[in-house]
């Protein structure tokens, strides 16, 4: 690996990062890592409310080494910062799904595996440094259900996610522009672009031994239409409360729900046993008219505070982006894009430079604002 302050020097942001990437990579895959849905407003949204929080410095305090380290959940981690689930994080580069996964080892955070990665769960295994957690699109079929949580937790996965904020494909009209149209979890544009193999792992390898049967016949079948017609009938549900409970008993590890925006759906899973709520709107990508989710972070941190962790993301490109959402109430945040800009750009070195830049512009934030621990953040919030 270069010496990471001499790629520091010459991308000291992830926006550097990002314009490499954007020159690196194809249109396609730029447009569908970059965008957000119909006019990227809720995407702009989150990167303006959050630079909307401001934090008043105290000074006088003496030298001061910030500590950024953190428990959640029971689990130790280094930094406040995870690395969100991205569907097909292998489109960006091959292989990035594991080079981001050893970053994640290496910086002592987590690595979030998107059930519809370009690698599967037991590729990745081997590579969190058991931080890892797992990402779950919900199956529909209970053996699918099942098997996935048998297979993540053999592969060292202690942390499941549930992503609750797709009740329907966005429409992502940037991506269709470019070519892509993803309606059932994989385009025939993407197919064809990315080669056949990561469509079949996502076919075969994300399916179970309870349902071997069923999948056999697909893996035999070569065509698209099949592989898209697997993925909705066996793969994509929406959702219930009664699907939260089911989970809860089935899975003996942390179960963390994904994409909370209102009060009301924190409270429930907080009196359901969640052990984690995770606020996001899906970094912008989902639903034109949601809120910034640095917005409406507060209102969930005091419903459900001392019950359930409170997890951030969408909208985090910096390590002071990061401070200001733990300083909203925050226990920990994740980051989609601004690790995927970082692997896009410079693969295996980009990622640890990215894990790196946000690293270090936390602590200077939190050197900046006068806080030791990441406890002392709030303090310095300005309503
Ligand atoms: C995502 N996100 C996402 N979330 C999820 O639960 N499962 C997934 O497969 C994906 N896929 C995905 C692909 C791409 C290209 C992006 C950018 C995002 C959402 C992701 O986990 C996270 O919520 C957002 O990325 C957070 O916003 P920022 O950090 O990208 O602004």
């Amino acid at each position: 690996m270069k010496s990471i302050t001499r790629l520091e020097d010459r991308y000291p942001a992830i926006e550097d990062l990002a314009r490499r990437a954007k020159r690196r990579i194809p249109h396609f895959a730029w447009e569908y890592l970059d965008s957000g849905t119909g006019r990227d407003e809720a995407m702009d949204l989150n990167a303006a409310a959050l630079a909307k929080v401001r934090l008043r410095p105290e000074f006088l305090k003496g030298d001061q080494t910030p500590d950024t380290s953190v428990t959640l959940m029971g689990q130790d981690y280094a930094l406040p910062i995870g690395m969100a689930p991205v569907g097909m994080t292998g489109l960006m580069w091959p292989g990035a799904e594991i080079m981001l996964a050893k970053a994640a080892a290496k910086a002592g955070i987590p690595y979030c595996l998107s059930t519809v990665a370009a690698a599967s769960i037991e590729e990745v295994g081997p590579h969190h440094g058991g931080l890892g957690w797992f990402q779950l699109y919900p199956p529909r079929d209970e053996g699918l259900r099942r098997d996935v949580l048998a297979r993540a937790r053999d592969a060292g996965f202690k942390t499941l996610v549930l992503t609750v904020d797709i009740p329907a494909p966005s429409r992502r009209e940037r991506q269709r522009r470019a070519g892509l149209s993803i309606q059932a979890g994989v385009s025939k544009q993407m197919l064809s672009h990315i080669a056949l193999r990561p469509a079949w792992a996502l076919a075969t390898a994300q399916s179970g031994k309870a349902t071997l049967a069923t999948v056999a016949q697909y893996t035999k079948a070569k065509d698209l239409e099949t592989v898209r017609k697997f993925f909705v009938e066996h793969w994509t549900c929406n959702p219930d409360w009664a699907y939260v409970e089911w989970l809860r008993r089935e899975w003996g590890g942390n179960l963390v729900v994904k994409g909370i925006l209102s009060p009301d759906d924190a409270e429930a899973c907080a009196t359901r046993g969640v052990d984690g709520i995770w606020v996001s709107n899906h970094g912008g990508r989902q639903f034109d008219a949601a809120p910034a989710a640095i917005d409406v972070l507060p209102q969930i941190v005091e419903r459900v505070a001392g019950r359930s962790a409170v997890i951030f993301d969408s909208g985090i490109r910096s390590g002071l982006d990061v401070a200001r959402a733990i300083a909203c109430g925050a226990e920990f945040t994740f980051a989609g894009r601004a690790f995927l800009y970082g692997a896009a750009a410079l693969q295996q070195d980009g990622a640890h430079l990215a894990a790196h830049i946000l690293a270090e512009d936390l602590r200077n934030a939190m050197k900046q604002a006068g806080a030791e621990t990441l406890a002392d953040l709030p303090r310095s919030r300005m309503s």
